[in-house]
């Protein structure tokens, strides 16, 4: 969704922001805009536009050199796609530029309160900012102007803001949407996401909600909402642009796919001192004291959230309800005596999350969340955190972060256990499984000869069920084929009607137990003129299966069953030229409910 970054410092502000924007693409947009100082003139410009940031730089090619900027891909809420609506937007003197993410909910009535008579130029929630900081300034110093309007406000904001009177700074604010000041020799950085201050900053303070920030070329003053100073606190950035470059890989999604192994072998190594699992002690006691754990998620955080209530009843004999968050936040079911809360998330900024965080804070309950960012809003205001360590995850489709929350989940789940097995060397042999997989090239052929159709089946029993539903999210989100994810037995008493000649159905057979019967529905189907491929695990092959993976543990199973489906995704997209990495009407990290 909306990306911004603001920049203030020795070097050219374009340059920061334009880069720290193109790392921000892959959260998805329609627009983008940025504001730069022009010297000779003292004023600062607006240059802006739907289309993609590629089509802004070349607009401010010939812009004046600029030490101090703010920048934004508009991802539309409010409003239509165009270049009025794009941000930046003025207030009606043109005295405050601003950049916003977020949604202000009470945007009308302000208007109708402190505004009738102002000309918006544009359909934005977004102006109506400007145009109060406006209206108090004319009363108010600057400061306490920002301060009086973000008081007004309901909803959501992340924001940088310029003053055409105090050129040299760059006023930021932030209330639920991710906002992070970065700093290093050259100058300082704000952005909503770490991404965009790599390589320009040594440190990051992730801002917390309600603070309000002055930032100068060598200076930076942070206040809570009541303008009361706070003091700083920066972490240093250990990533490096290595980490959020695509190298030699033809897209990010590849490239994600290709990092599973070393994901699991990085969890392992860093959950583990010897033996010792570093798993807090305080979260297993608070899930040993609970009755029931929910498991709280969207998309394919909430498949990777199926598997993780198979881990918790089958190894630790707790019961789990997996829900979907959006239908979570508003339609609460009833709820166990204890209940523990698990959130799933690979960006922790799903705000259909954050509306079930809040109420579940409300009822005073636990809350563990599990998610690669570790700054993000859900891993901060959780009571607890665990952090997946898959590296940043970049292509808009998830895969390497599926994978690292089932052993994030597996984890904890043997923490409780008896401990019969261990879970070090299954995980590692789940590495070697799928490293083994992924030197096979054969999956490109297969899709390409299969994947003909406009529709397409994802069919299998138990974990594999599971693993085909995430399948399906995958190749319906990266190109556009329609799919569903079934359970095998289910087809018959109705879905089945669907199966015509030619119709693709991908079995997913991993289960020794239950094998026979899934194979049982595939000839159900072929009979009926489908054309399929069978992915198994080698345990369970047969002659003529295509897709063999070496077997691992039997929990562990949609860890390496996934990676097969993640390639017929990424091939099927690649086949039909498709954008993989930003398919269409996505976003990366969805920060609107
Ligand atoms: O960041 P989150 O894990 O909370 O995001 C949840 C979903 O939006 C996400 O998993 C989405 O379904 C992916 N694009 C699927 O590939």
């Amino acid at each position: 969704m909306c990306g911004i970054v603001g920049y203030i410092g020795n070097k050219q502000a374009k340059d920061v922001i334009l880069d720290g924007l193109k790392r921000l693409e892959y959260r998805g947009y329609d627009s983008a805009g940025i504001s730069l100082f022009n010297m000779r003139q003292q004023i600062f410009d607006v240059y802006k536009d739907q289309g993609r940031v590629d089509k802004l730089a070349k607009s401010v090619l010939k812009s004046p050199r600029s030490n101090i900027g703010i920048g934004h891909t508009r991802w539309a809420t409010h409003g239509k796609v165009n270049k009025e609506n794009a941000h930046p937007h003025y207030s009606h003197s043109r005295r405050f530029i601003l950049v916003h993410n977020g949604v202000i909910e009470n945007y009308k009535q302000l208007k109708e309160q402190y505004l009738s008579g102002v000309t918006f130029l544009s359909e934005t929630d977004t102006e109506v900012i400007a145009q109060l900081i406006e209206t108090f300034s004319n009363t108010l110093n600057i400061e306490n102007a920002i301060l009086t309007t973000l008081r007004l406000l309901r909803g959501s904001y992340a924001l940088l803001i310029l003053d055409q009177q105090n050129p040299d700074l760059v006023y930021a604010a932030k209330y639920k949407s991710p906002l992070l000041v970065g700093r290093g020799k050259e100058g300082i950085t704000v952005a909503s996401d770490l991404m965009a201050l790599i390589g320009y900053s040594e440190e990051y303070l992730p801002l917390d909600d309600k603070t309000f920030v002055v930032a100068s070329r060598d200076n930076l003053k942070l206040f809570d909402i009541n303008h009361k100073s706070l003091v700083p606190n920066f972490t240093k950035i250990d990533m490096t642009n290595g980490d959020v470059e695509r190298g030699e890989y033809a897209h990010f999604m590849i490239k994600e796919i290709h990092e599973q192994p070393s994901v699991i072998r990085r969890i392992v190594t860093n959950y583990f001192d010897k033996d010792q699992s570093l798993i807090n002690n305080q979260i297993l006691k608070d899930i040993k004291g609970s009755d029931r754990i929910y498991i709280l998620a969207a998309g394919t955080s909430m498949h990777a959230g199926l598997i993780g209530k198979n881990l918790f009843e089958k190894l630790a004999s707790i019961p789990v309800e997996v829900h979907i968050a959006s239908e979570f936040a508003y339609q609460q079911p009833l709820l166990s005596e204890k209940p523990f809360f698990i959130l799933v998330s690979q960006s922790g900024e799903t705000a259909d999350l954050r509306a079930c965080l809040v109420n579940i804070k409300d009822q005073n309950y636990k809350v563990l969340t599990i998610t690669n960012v570790a700054t993000s809003t859900l891993a901060r205001e959780a009571n607890y955190f665990l952090e997946l360590y898959a590296g940043p995850e970049i292509a808009v489709a998830s895969t390497k972060a599926y994978v690292a929350q089932i052993a994030i989940l597996a984890l904890v789940a043997y923490e409780l256990s008896k401990k019969t097995f261990s879970i070090r060397e299954e995980l590692t042999k789940v590495a070697l499984s799928i490293e083994k997989f992924l030197s096979d090239e054969n999956m490109r052929y297969l899709t390409r000869n299969l994947l003909t159709h406009r529709n397409c089946f994802f069919i299998g029993r138990g974990l594999d069920y599971y693993v085909g539903l995430e399948a399906a999210l995958k190749l319906k989100e990266i190109s556009y084929i329609q799919t569903e994810g079934f359970a095998a037995g289910e087809l018959k008493h109705g879905t089945i009607a669907l199966i015509e000649e030619g119709t693709p159905v991908i079995a997913m057979i991993s289960n020794p137990r239950i094998s026979h019967n899934t194979r049982s529905n595939l000839n159900e189907v072929l009979a009926r003129g489908a054309r399929a491929i069978r992915i198994v695990m080698s345990n369970v092959a047969e002659e003529d299966d295509e897709v063999i993976i070496d077997e691992v543990h039997e929990l562990l199973t949609p860890m390496a069953m996934v990676v097969p489906t993640q390639l017929i995704s990424y091939y099927a997209a690649l086949e039909r030229s498709y954008d993989i990495d930003k398919p269409r009407n996505l976003a990366k990290s969805v920060t609107v409910e």
